[in-house]
């Protein structure tokens, strides 16, 4: 069944979307992008990623397109017009259409604004939380600027095709003995009974559910400390995890061939999805 997607302004059915082939999102990867999670017909931590999407444009001398409110509006019509229960809400915003040129076009240039919906039912209860991942490690050969949450998503994209190839479901990236992050989420350990996690900074996307779940495990009274791990330190942790929108917090139970604790999903983990995942649909929108 044909969506209908929101495209500068429009709502349009998806065969009808038009961007023109000089976008700059097309030939420069000049743009960004959020995906918010739904449940329940509600949208989870929209201010959230409405901030992050502010600042991945004001880093690139961008400003909004739209105002958070008309953001919100777009979302939730796109989710009542696509009968969405559980599922993804996608959006783009590039730099717009100008001839073909390393330069910036004036700044005057209209942006690109896409936004669609991808219908995940039981987003929730993803069979995976129960059995956990198989992650492999791969280098992290990104761009130096991941906290600019960019379209240009090839090496993430390699990184899932070389786990897929490995027979596993994700990778973890590294850097100079380090582990940066996921293909597409944040990556955790749980060392003598302590949540570990990469510190902010350009090295990885400053999740939003990462931020959640840091809160709500430091209200739980679970120790949180935020710094670089090695691969050394993951492979003899207690439990592994990831965090993201399309995965809320789910568990990681082999690294490398290796089996993470006892190679199964691990109480902090479990305790911590539970938690995002009430507290999230009760402040949902
Ligand atoms: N990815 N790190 C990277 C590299 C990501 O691409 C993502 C999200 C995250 C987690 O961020 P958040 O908690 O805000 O979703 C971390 C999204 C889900 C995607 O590209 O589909």
């Amino acid at each position: 069944m044909s969506r209908t997607v929101y495209v500068n302004g429009d709502f349009v059915p998806e065969e009808e979307a038009r961007i023109s082939v000089f976008d700059r999102g097309f030939l420069f990867a000049d743009g960004v992008y959020e995906v918010t999670s739904v449940l329940g017909g509600r949208i989870l931590d929209f201010d959230g990623h409405a901030a992050r999407l502010e600042r991945s444009l004001a880093e690139l001398g961008m400003g909004m397109p739209v105002t958070r409110d008309a953001l919100l509006e777009i979302h939730r019509r796109l989710i009542a017009e696509n009968g969405i229960d559980d599922g993804l809400v996608y959006l783009q915003v590039t730099r717009g259409a100008a001839d073909r040129d390393f330069a910036y076009p004036s700044q005057d240039t209209p942006q690109t604004v896409v936004l669609f919906t991808q219908s995940k039912p039981g987003l929730a209860d993803n069979p995976l939380a129960r059995e956990g991942l198989k992650i492999i490690s791969i280098p992290d050969e990104r761009w130096g600027r991941r906290d600019i949450k960019t379209v240009q998503l090839l090496y993430p994209s390699m990184g899932k095709m070389m786990a897929k190839a490995a027979g596993a479901h994700d990778a973890w990236m590294t850097e100079d003995g380090h582990v940066t992050e996921g293909t597409s989420n944040n990556a955790y350990i749980v060392k003598d009974g302590v949540i570990v996690t990469r510190d902010l900074g350009p090295e990885i996307l400053h999740g939003i559910t990462r931020k959640a779940v840091l809160r709500f495990a430091r209200e739980a009274q679970m120790k949180v400390e935020e710094r670089a791990f090695t691969l050394e330190e993951a492979a003899a942790a207690q439990e592994a995890f990831v965090t993201s929108a399309s995965t809320f917090v789910m568990p990681v139970v082999e690294i490398d061939g290796h089996p993470v604790g006892d190679g199964r999903p691990g109480p902090i983990a479990i305790r911590l999805r539970e938690i995002y995942l009430d507290e999230s649909r009760k402040a949902s929108l």
